[in-house]
């Protein structure tokens, strides 16, 4: 089946959510597709706040905001983005306000905000409440608002559609083509339908499954990222992966950092409040990168609890008030999946893989580039985790995420509302899903004649985990290139059990599975090159940061041998690089 639309929005979490709003208050008849349905998109789990400077408890600025950004980004943040993301961040949120999404109140009524990482006031002096939040539950609360008011919008969704290649009139981008649609796999039935369209957003979130332990669900494989990088787009900057200090240990279920926000505390196996030693201003309330790797470091010492490889997390001290009206979802966690029971004991908890800063670049109007030179894939744009404006730079603060996918989603959907006014739609293109149906029935005609996709994603989420984690070094990534490299070949023979028609998972598991791989393998090219630490990117056999030679942005090309790398010059309007302590 054909479908026309002028605007295709692939994903229904924030970006998308918001993209598709904007798109349809203009009138532009839109398109959101899923693969899963949009309040189960990941926005959903997104826990802590968004941060916004409305200043409801203390004084507060967009430029301070801007300053942490860069800073905590490790200065390899673009400032005309973290500009951008700083500001419109006010705006966004009170227009949410305004849609009704019910945060948590200040006695006099305001908006109540808490204290995140790395966000300070006056450009680094002392912590500020700048997260906005809604319990400990905000994006649940954001993806409900916005998937309300597409609705009353008339958006038109697509459920259990999952995209699974891109299409361009007029060549590849590389050869000067635009984007034109997409063709999306029924779960349902297993059908092929192509969606065409004058503009497309790719709003995909990130790619966390690569990782054992994670904070990501089953459906984050990057698929719209890797779909860009297989039509020749670069991808920027996946060497840095951010791992979230406080997941479930052993299942990496994320325990929000507003816990420590309202004032919970991190202890080793001593009773020690062991950040003292790493950031002895902000403490807990130091950048992920830091408290991750400080967290590392005091198991490496034998200070793990009982010497093992977790921490605690203390909330013991906030009573039962705070954590029943400000923390009441992760603390059920605890008592549901450890047994712990966080009104009385510490909670045990161990970093996570958590969230990509890398991914597909874009400028600030929220368009796919192609290059280093900013030039732009007509009809093309990018928005949330899957994209990279970069406003995260080698690190994100806490709660930059949802400001992120708010401010740049709103922004492509007016960018792709003004783009569809000026272009025709793209004709039909005879044969468009042949290529990917080939891809999808050479998986199939291997039923039961190779090797499981799980075994494969173990040993993925393996390599990535123990080499490619909180701290790097050659001898360990030049393993984990080989390693992926080995298990991109044997993904060529994998073989599925379930060759139907009818929600065949194991069949698109296949697939996802060689999208993981292909960024594993960029992510890995990208670390191995860069020989430097910087932000979540530490390598322990370069341990200083490098401005003279690396503050630079990776663009990581696709290649039958590999992934070939390119740099971009980094945007600096404001803030001049400057050692990193808190
Ligand atoms: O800890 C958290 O609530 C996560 C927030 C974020 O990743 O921004």
């Amino acid at each position: 089946m054909d479908y026309p639309f002028d605007a295709i929005v692939v994903g229904a979490g924030g970006a998308g959510l918001w993209a598709a709003l904007e798109l349809a208050r203009e009138g532009v008849n839109t398109a959101v597709l899923t693969k899963l349905y949009p309040t189960r998109s990941h926005t959903g789990t997104a826990q802590g706040g968004v941060c916004a400077a409305l200043g409801n408890l203390e004084e507060d600025r967009w430029d301070w905001h801007m300053f942490d950004t860069v800073k905590g980004g490790d200065y390899l943040v673009d400032q005309d983005a973290a500009e951008v993301l700083a500001h419109e961040a006010i705006e966004t949120v009170i227009e949410l306000e305004h849609m009704g999404l019910p945060f948590n109140r200040t006695p006099d009524g305001k908006i109540d905000q808490r204290r995140f990482g790395g966000h300070t006031r006056n450009f680094g002096e002392a912590p500020v409440r700048r997260a906005c939040f809604a319990a400990d539950r905000t994006g649940h609360m954001i993806l409900q608002t916005l998937y309300q008011q597409c609705i009353k919008h008339g958006v038109k969704f697509f459920d259990e559609y999952q995209v699974v290649d891109l299409l361009f009139e007029g060549g590849e981008p590389a050869e000067g083509g635009r984007a034109a649609g997409v063709v999306a796999y029924r779960v349902a039935d297993g059908q092929l339908h192509t969606f065409r369209a004058k503009a497309v957003l790719m709003a995909t979130g990130g790619f966390g499954r690569m990782f054992r332990i994670t904070s990501n669900a089953h459906s984050l494989t990057g698929d719209g990222v890797a779909l860009c990088y297989r039509h020749g787009i670069p991808l920027e900057d996946m060497e840095f992966f951010q791992f979230h200090p406080t997941g479930i240990v052993g299942i990496g279920i994320l325990l929000s950092e507003a816990a420590r926000g309202e004032g919970g505390t991190l202890l080793n196996d001593k009773g020690e409040r062991f950040m003292e030693r790493y950031a002895p201003k902000l403490m807990e309330l130091a950048p992920r990168d830091m408290v991750s790797r400080a967290m590392y470091q005091e198991i490496r010492a034998g200070r793990g609890i009982g010497g093992k490889d977790y921490l605690y997390l203390d909330v013991r001290h906030l009573g039962r008030k705070v954590i029943e009206e400000k923390l009441p979802d992760i603390t059920d966690f605890a008592r549901i999946y450890q047994g712990v029971e966080p009104l009385k004991e510490p909670v045990p908890v161990q970093p996570t893989a958590h969230y990509a800063m890398g991914g597909i670049p874009t400028n600030v109007f929220s368009e796919v580039v192609q290059d280093e030179r900013g030039t732009v894939v007509p009809g093309l744009f990018a928005a949330g985790e899957c994209a990279c404006v970069s406003v995260h730079g080698a690190n994100r603060l806490g709660t930059n995420s949802l400001v992120d996918l708010l401010v740049f989603g709103r922004r492509a959907g007016r960018q792709m509302a003004r783009y569809a006014g000026t272009v025709e739609r793209p004709r039909p293109i005879a044969d468009a899903a042949e290529p990917v149906r080939a891809q999808l029935d050479a998986i199939k005609s291997r039923a039961s004649k190779g090797e499981s996709v799980s075994t494969i994603r173990h040993e993925l989420a393996d390599v990535m985990m123990d080499n490619v984690g909180v701290y790097r070094d050659d001898k360990l990534l030049t393993a984990a290139r080989d390693k992926v490299r080995e298990l991109k070949d044997r993904h060529g023979a994998v073989s599925i059990a379930d060759c139907g028609a009818v929600f065949n998972t194991d069949l698109l598991e296949a697939n996802e599975l060689g999208y993981l791989l292909d960024l594993a393998e960029a992510m890995v090219a990208g670390a191995l090159a860069r020989t430097e630490s910087r932000g979540a990117h530490s390598r322990e056999d370069f341990p200083e940061r490098n401005d003279a030679k690396w503050l630079k942005h990776t663009l990581a090309y696709r290649g039958p041998k590999g992934p070939t790398l390119k740099y971009k010059p980094v945007s600096i309007t404001r803030f001049e690089p400057k050692p990193r302590t808190y």
